[in-house]
């Protein structure tokens, strides 16, 4: 068996132990003589399974009592719709435009009411994040919006936007669990997993419970009610058994590791690996702001789209893989999560300088 570094954003790197935990556990789980993946989700295994993961992540991020914890299928896109259809009870939402993610999320929540776009970073391909101070917010929104960590461009807010008191609503799919976070700011906050956490497919939504009512917008799918699926304790229907599980083993890696102000620092650390190195190369270029780069996706290009092929390539080739910019912007992007190792990050490092000593005229 070899393993390479996977740089992927998404679905992306898990830590080997957790696979590993997982592989031991395929066949006969905990003795039970069947896998997570043949049991039933009422089964007494599977309650344990859910209600330890949920107790685990609720330790880890520290959620507050007056906070609903949901695991939710559909992916983060399913929330863009779930998150008007719940909230938008004046037909009015403010949204920051960061990127597709968040201009998707606008686009969808259009169609349940008026969309006011606070601030936008369009006029730069998304290299930076707006000023957030001074937002033309008013009473009447129901909640403003943000992504919160633009996985495309990669860039994270370096501070929450003032919201003026209305609820602020985040999607922190490709920063979940990589720093702490005060759920207290949010009205919800939400990612999808499959970049930070687990298998694709699951949603894990942070609720404060006075948002969850069954007052919803006419025509909501009962399934999209966060009523149901909190008076449900996200079992109204058969879950995403595996992704929970195998989220639950990573709760564990991560409570293991210290928590996530010990994230907060490897991440930093991993992340100034590469920057340092992007700042003083002749060759490859940072494409986002300083301030806004994010610690989990790494933009950058050489100016030339033949050479970023080549690089792309031979990366490959060397066991660094998925370091191809998404396809709308092209170069190419590191996502250095939670289960990057650091030595993946210098390898990717010593690469690039090797790769530059080579290329450069
Ligand atoms: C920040 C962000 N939000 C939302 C999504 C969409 O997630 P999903 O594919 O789970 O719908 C993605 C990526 O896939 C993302 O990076």
């Amino acid at each position: 068996m070899s393993r390479v570094y996977n740089f992927s954003a998404g679905p992306a790197v898990l830590p080997e132990e957790v696979l590993k935990e997982a592989q031991e556990n395929m066949l006969d789980y905990k003795g039970c003589g069947m896998s997570v993946n043949e049991m039933s989700h009422r089964s007494k295994m599977f309650d344990d399974i859910i209600k330890t993961a949920e107790s685990d992540f609720r330790e880890l991020v520290g959620v507050p009592d007056n906070y609903k914890v949901l695991f939710l299928q559909g992916g983060a896109s399913q929330q863009f719709a779930a998150i008007p259809m719940n909230l938008m009870k004046k037909k009015k939402a403010g949204y920051i435009i960061t990127g597709q993610w968040a201009k998707k999320a606008a686009a969808e929540a259009k169609l349940y009411g008026e969309v006011v776009e606070l601030a936008s970073s369009a006029d730069k391909t998304f290299s930076y994040i707006p000023d957030v101070s001074d937002l033309p917010i008013t009473e009447d929104m129901d909640y403003v919006y943000i992504c919160q960590n633009n996985t495309i461009y990669g860039t994270r807010y370096p501070e929450l936007p003032d919201t003026k008191g209305v609820d602020l609503v985040s999607d922190v799919s490709s920063m979940f669990l990589s720093e702490p976070m005060d759920v207290t700011k949010y009205g919800i906050v939400y990612g999808g997993v499959q970049k930070n956490v687990g298998p694709a497919g699951l949603v894990i939504d942070v609720i404060r419970e006075d948002l969850i009512t069954e007052d919803c917008l006419p025509g909501t799918p009962t399934m999209l009610k966060f009523k149901t699926q909190a008076d449900n304790d996200s079992l109204y229907n058969t879950p995403n058994c595996w992704s929970i599980y195998i989220c639950g083993l990573v709760f564990k890696w991560l409570k293991n590791m210290g928590g996530l102000e010990v994230m907060k620092q490897r991440n930093e650390e991993k992340a100034a690996i590469l920057y340092n190195y992007l700042d003083q190369s002749k060759l490859f270029k940072g494409t986002v702001e300083p301030k806004s780069r994010s610690l989990m996706n790494v933009p950058f290009v050489t100016g030339s789209a033949e050479l970023d092929a080549k690089f792309v390539a031979e990366a490959k080739a060397a066991g660094l893989e998925n370091l191809k910019g998404h396809r709308t912007v092209g170069g190419m992007r590191a996502s250095i999560y939670n289960a990057m190792p650091k030595a993946g990050v210098e390898a990717l490092v010593n690469f690039m300088e090797d790769f530059e000593k080579k290329n450069r005229k």
